[in-house]
Parts: C-alpha cells; sequence; structure tokens
C-alpha cells in the first residue's frame, strides 16, 4: 500500500511539474508570435529610429482576472533584481519522471519490462537497455546537432528523424508495448530537459553577460538557443501522445505498435505546427498533410477487423467477463470475499467493464504471460479459460 501512496504522489507531482513547464513554453511561444511594435516605436520623441534605443522590440497588451498586463520584449539592457528563468519546472518534472520510471519499471523485479513470452532480456539487461537508452538518445542527438547541424540542418533533422524510428522499432521489440512507449516518450522528454540546461541557458546566459558588458552578444548562440527550444516544441505533444496512450491497450499492444507510434509523432508535431502558425496569423501550411495522412493511417490499422489476431473467432465481453467474476472477483473487487484479502489488491477492482478493459495489458502480462494470477491460482483458472484472456486483449480488449 505505501509503495501504490508513492507511486500516487509521484505521479501527481510528475503531471503538475509538466503542466507547469508545458503551459509556460506554450505561453511563451505565443507572446513571441503576438508582440506588436511598441507604441513608443512610432512616437517620434519616445526614442531614437523606431525608438529602439531602449531595447524594445515590441509590446503586447493581456487581460486577465480582471487587470491588464502590458508585457515588452526587450534586448538585456541592466539586470533587474529579480529576474525569471523558468528552468525547474523541466528540471522538476524529470526528476519525478525519473523516480515514476523507477517505480514502475525498474522495481519489483522489472517485470513490466520483461516480454516473458519471448523472454531473452535478463532483469538487468531490461533494466541496462532501458536507463542506457535515456542516455544514448541525448548524446546522440546532440551531436548530431553540433556537428551536422550548423552547416546542413536537413541532413541533421533527417538524422534525428531516421535516429527517432530506428529508436521506436527498436524500443518495440525488446519491451512490452507499454514500456516501449512510455520509453520513446521518456527519451524524448530527456533530450527537451537537456536541451533546457545544457544547450539554452547556457547560452542564454553567456548572451546577457556580454550585453550587459556593453558588448555585442553573439547571436549565433541566442540562435542555437532557440534552435533547440523550436525542437523541444515540437516534441511537447508526442510526449504527452505517448504518456496517454500508456492506459490505452489496444494501441501500444498492437502487432504494428511503432507504426502507431510513429504516425502519433507526426499527428503530434503537426498539430504543434499548425498551433504555432494558427497563433502567428500564418496561414495553415503544410503540416495538414501530414497529419491527415498519419491519422487516416492509425484510424486503418486499429478499426477492430484490422485486429483478427492468429485468425481465431472474436472473444465476446460476456465470456471473459464471466471469467474475471469468477476467477478474480473473490479478491479484486471493492468487496471482495475471500479469506485473506480483505481490500482489492493493488486496487485492482474488475467490478466494471471500464475497469477492466483500463487493465488489460497488465491483466495479460499476469495471466497469460507470467502466469502469477490468480495470486497462487486460488480460484483455479483453467489454461483454456487463460488463452479465452489472451485471445480477447490481444483482439483489442474490446468492452
Ligand atoms: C486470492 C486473491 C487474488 C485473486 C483471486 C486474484 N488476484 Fe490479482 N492480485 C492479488 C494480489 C495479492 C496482488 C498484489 C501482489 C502482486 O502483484 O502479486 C494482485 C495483483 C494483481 C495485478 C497486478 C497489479 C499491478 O500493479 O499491476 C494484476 C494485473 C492482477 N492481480 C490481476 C488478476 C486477475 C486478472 C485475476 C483473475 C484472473 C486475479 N488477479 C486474481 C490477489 C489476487
Amino acid at each position: 500500500m505505501t509503495q501504490e501512496w508513492i507511486h500516487f504522489a509521484f505521479r501527481l507531482f510528475h503531471l503538475i511539474a509538466g503542466i507547469m513547464w508545458i503551459g509556460t513554453s506554450f505561453y511563451f511561444v505565443w507572446m513571441d508570435g503576438s508582440f506588436v511594435p511598441s507604441a513608443r516605436r512610432a512616437d517620434p520623441e519616445g526614442g531614437g529610429p523606431g525608438g529602439t534605443d531602449d531595447g524594445v522590440e515590441g509590446e503586447l497588451h493581456m487581460v486577465h482576472g480582471g487587470f491588464f498586463y502590458r508585457v515588452e520584449k526587450r534586448r538585456p539592457m541592466e539586470m533587474p533584481k529579480l529576474l525569471h528563468w523558468f528552468k525547474y519546472e523541466s528540471l522538476l518534472t524529470f526528476i519525478s519522471g525519473f523516480f515514476l520510471m523507477g517505480l514502475v519499471y525498474w522495481s519489483g523485479g522489472a517485470l513490466a519490462l520483461m516480454d516473458l513470452t519471448r523472454d531473452h532480456l535478463t532483469q538487468a539487461q531490461a533494466i541496462g537497455v532501458s536507463v542506457g537508452c535515456l542516455v544514448v538518445c541525448w548524446v546522440v542527438y546532440d551531436l548530431v546537432w553540433l556537428l551536422v547541424g550548423r552547416r546542413a540542418p536537413i541532413l541533421a533533422l533527417c538524422l534525428t528523424l531516421t535516429g527517432l524510428v530506428g529508436a521506436i522499432y527498436g524500443l518495440c521489440q525488446v519491451f512490452p508495448g507499454r514500456a516501449a512507449f512510455i520509453h520513446v516518450g521518456a527519451m524524448l522528454g530527456t533530450i527537451m530537459v537537456a536541451n533546457v540546461w545544457i544547450r539554452i541557458l547556457p547560452n542564454q546566459r553567456r548572451m546577457i553577460a556580454a550585453s550587459l558588458e556593453g558588448q555585442d552578444p553573439d547571436w549565433a548562440r541566442g540562435l542555437a538557443a532557440k534552435h533547440r527550444s523550436m525542437h523541444n516544441s515540437y516534441m511537447t505533444i508526442p510526449v504527452l501522445m505517448m504518456m496517454v496512450t500508456n492506459h490505452f491497450s489496444f494501441v501500444f499492444e498492437h502487432p504494428l505498435n511503432w507504426v502507431l507510434l510513429c504516425g502519433l509523432c507526426v499527428v503530434g508535431a503537426s498539430v504543434r505546427h499548425l498551433m504555432i502558425t494558427l497563433e502567428r496569423g500564418q496561414p495553415a501550411t503544410w503540416a495538414i498533410g501530414p497529419l491527415v495522412v498519419a491519422l487516416v493511417a492509425i484510424v486503418a490499422l486499429t478499426r477492430p477487423e484490422a485486429r483478427a489476431v492468429d485468425g481465431t473467432p472474436p472473444v465476446a465481453f460476456a465470456e471473459v467477463n464471466q471469467i474475471f467474476q469468477r476467477r478474480c472477483t473473490p479478491c479484486h473487487s471493492s468487496t471482495p470475499t475471500d479469506d485473506v484479502f480483505k481490500a482489492a489488491p493493488g486496487g485492482l477492482t474488475f467490478d466494471s467493464s471500464e475497469h477492466i478493459t483500463s487493465l488489460a495489458s497488465r491483466i495479460r502480462l499476469r495471466v497469460v504471460e507470467a502466469r502469477t494470477m490468480p495470486f497462487a491460482n486460488k480460484t483455479g483458472m483453467t489454461d483454456e479459460e487463460r488463452e479465452i484472456v489472451r485471445r480477447w486483449v490481444d483482439q483489442g480488449a474490446r468492452p
């Protein structure tokens, strides 16, 4: 129970930190596209040519909660007493995500990382891959953009996307779908936070320092920071989608789950592109093409008929539900009848079809692969019943 509470606390923390990070970053992208030339610029008395003497590049008026807000976008002039950096949101999101990863995937014998049907990774290897991919992805991504990105950005983009597809495919081969999806999300998240702390913040610091010393700041640094910031912006929605699809087994358990995941990345990045262009009042551009293609592909792949797994006849929910009610609800119910377990173990109840379908992948893991449920097979589940559960999950776990 303690572990469940810790898990709950970290998940909540991760969610809130993530909202704060993404919220501020969306807000800044929106602001950047919404500045208008400062009113003082138009005023010939207000400054030099264009009024830029005072460093104001644009201004913005907003109303919120009964007050007006005027924001100025300006080049660094003098150091204010309090300067907000918006950097801890990303760090806290990363740290809480890291702990969450440990709790869900590395503890408990790393069962959630092991595809016991394939049985080709030991526990240590599985954790090694899990941690290793987070480190390797950043090193490779950073090197590509440092070495190739400056001279040949298109080539760097192609290399990055090839690497992403490769990582998605590879992880979907070694890990169960659910773990693979969250690992790709964690890899993108790691790149995002490293971008902030290793590339964006130091560049900003150096530029501010140069400006304050009266030197001309090295705009290449600013541009590099802006580049990484733009990459982050395109990664946000795909990462969110990977976290949310972790609750939809019909996506991550799909035989072509890696194709679906690539499709989700295209959808997420295109949506982000559309959001940015629309906010800037630019016409919605090329992003609509890939968005539509990816959506159509995802829908086509996940339509029920496409999931006729190994030609077995479809399992009706009523049939599989009967099994759950007979073999599982003695323990997994809000009112258990078992002599030992007086509260639903792990908080898992199989009283409603929503509960059951949302747990499909965990059920498959414990009932079909690990065969560790029912607990000590106390309720006498048969192999035929396990096979029915397997088919039902593989067919999409439909209610
Ligand atoms: C005799 C009681 C009992 C019965 C019957 C039982 N379980 Fe469990 N179940 C437990 C206990 C105790 C745990 C927590 C310990 C563990 O994870 O091994 C658990 C944990 C689980 C988990 C893991 C939860 C997680 O954190 O992922 C799943 C999934 C699960 N049960 C599914 C089932 C299914 C499906 C059935 C019926 C086929 C079933 N159980 C029948 C006692 C039971």
